[in-house]
């Protein structure tokens, strides 16, 4: 049951990618939308008189499943450990009314998570929304939550008057994972809740350049501290290699672009499809074709208890690299970065691959894939770059 609420919550990254019904029209770069819309010179102007600056946000992740950060909400600061999810766009955490089991349950060995209470807090703006998440978990749970306006403190960066959701019903993916809320780093497209102001909207006019970039590595099986950072307004030249291939949006306002063929072991595919860059999923999302292909290279069985495909941990390094072809270059995901060890304690491991039939988009590429590239986001080209590591700390 516990791990199958890992497995489940490892999903979750792969729900919210799934859920936005991107609209595929045309939005052009952040800059001509803001012309468009006749905000640019206000934009401008607000960056003049603000002090642009970067900003750097460590990561920590627990079983190569999570990688989260902290934030502050609210006046004194509430702490929220919160994951950080390019594939949506708002912010919101768990509210102190919460009644889901998940929201307060004591758990073994998981810290009691961190609500927010409005209250004790003089910076809480109230708004009479209500929102439901359309989360399709499982096709029926949903996230229900109240709209309110708040201080955020986050890297170097204040949010003020930042919309955030206080969610009250929360789906059971929770339980055993130190997670108190999602923090929304894409664009306000790619929204799940329209007429919600995301966090990114608010603190692009303080970004030195529009784009932030990620990078993650692996925690073996233990939780460690530092797994990770994301800058802010600008390129991390301490641990990425300034060689950088940038690839278009393969749709527009969703942070991804095209995977023009894969290959693993003797298996390959030549088609030319989308991918979604998802940070908060800690398993792959592969097309159909390429998922039974992954299940022959690997000799992977279910697990019906885990309701997973596993391999012998024994194998972990001998598995095949799952090679994926982005623009006209090879880019690998690492045996050691897709079989996750979750300390099921018989010998097993799961394979984190899981089939994104029905997704929004062919591939899913979370945490296992940026594990081996740093990202960028670029905000003002539409466009994601990818890089090898320089250093990692
Ligand atoms: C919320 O904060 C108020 C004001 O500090 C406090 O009186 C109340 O007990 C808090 N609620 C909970 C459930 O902790
Ligand atoms: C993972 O945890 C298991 C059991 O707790 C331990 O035996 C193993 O050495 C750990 N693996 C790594 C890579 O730390
Ligand atoms: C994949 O499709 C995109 C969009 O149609 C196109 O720009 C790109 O050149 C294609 N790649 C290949 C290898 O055909």
């Amino acid at each position: 049951m516990t791990r199958r609420l890992i497995v489940l919550f490892a999903l979750l990254g792969f729900a919210s990618a799934a859920q936005f019904s991107v609209p595929l029209r045309k939005s052009g770069s952040l800059r001509q939308k803001m012309i468009k819309e006749g905000r640019y010179s206000e934009y401008l102007l607000q960056r003049k008189t603000m002090q642009l600056s970067t900003g750097k946000q460590g990561l920590f992740d627990t079983m190569d499943e999570f990688y989260l950060a902290y934030i502050f909400l609210g006046t004194p600061d509430q702490p929220f450990r919160v994951s950080v999810d390019t594939a949506s766009s708002v912010l919101w955490v768990l509210d102190v009314n919460c009644d889901s089991f998940n929201c307060n349950e004591p758990v073994q060995n998981v810290p009691l998570k961190d609500t927010y209470n409005s209250s004790a807090s003089s910076t809480f703006k109230d708004s009479d929304k209500n929102f439901l998440f359309p989360y399709p978990y499982q096709g029926t749970t949903k996230v229900y939550g109240l709209l309110g306006k708040e201080k955020v403190s986050m890297a170097r960066f204040t949010l003020t008057n930042q919309d955030f959701i206080r969610a009250t019903v929360v789906p059971d993916f929770y339980t055993e994972q130190p997670v108190d809320g999602v923090f929304g780093l894409g664009w306000p497209d790619q929204q799940e809740l329209k007429g919600v102001g995301t966090p990114m909207q608010t603190l692009l006019p303080q970004l030195d350049q529009p784009i932030f970039t990620i990078w993650m590595q692996r925690a073996d099986n233990a939780t460690k501290e530092s797994s990770g950072s994301i800058t802010y307004g600008g390129f991390d030249g301490e641990a990425c290699d300034k060689n950088i291939q940038y690839l278009p949006l393969a749709q527009p306002g969703v942070w991804g672009f095209f995977v023009e063929g894969w290959s693993m072991g003797s298996f390959k595919g030549t088609q030319n499809e989308t991918a979604i860059s998802a940070s908060s999923s800690g398993w792959t999302g592969v097309p159909t074709a390429a998922f039974s292909h992954i299940l022959k290279a690997t000799k992977a069985k279910f697990d019906w208890e885990l309701n997973a495909y596993t391999v012998s941990c024994s194998t972990i390094e001998r598995q095949p690299d799952l090679n994926l072809n982005i623009g006209g270059n090879i880019y690998t995901i690492k045996s050691l970065d897709y079989v996750l060890d979750l300390g099921l304690n018989n010998g097993q491991c799961a394979l984190a691959f899981f089939s994104s039939a029905k997704m929004n988009a062919d591939w899913i590429l979370g945490e296992s894939f940026i594990r081996g590239y740093c990202h960028v986001y670029d905000f003002g080209n539409s466009r994601v770059g990818l890089s090898k590591f320089v250093k990692r700390d």
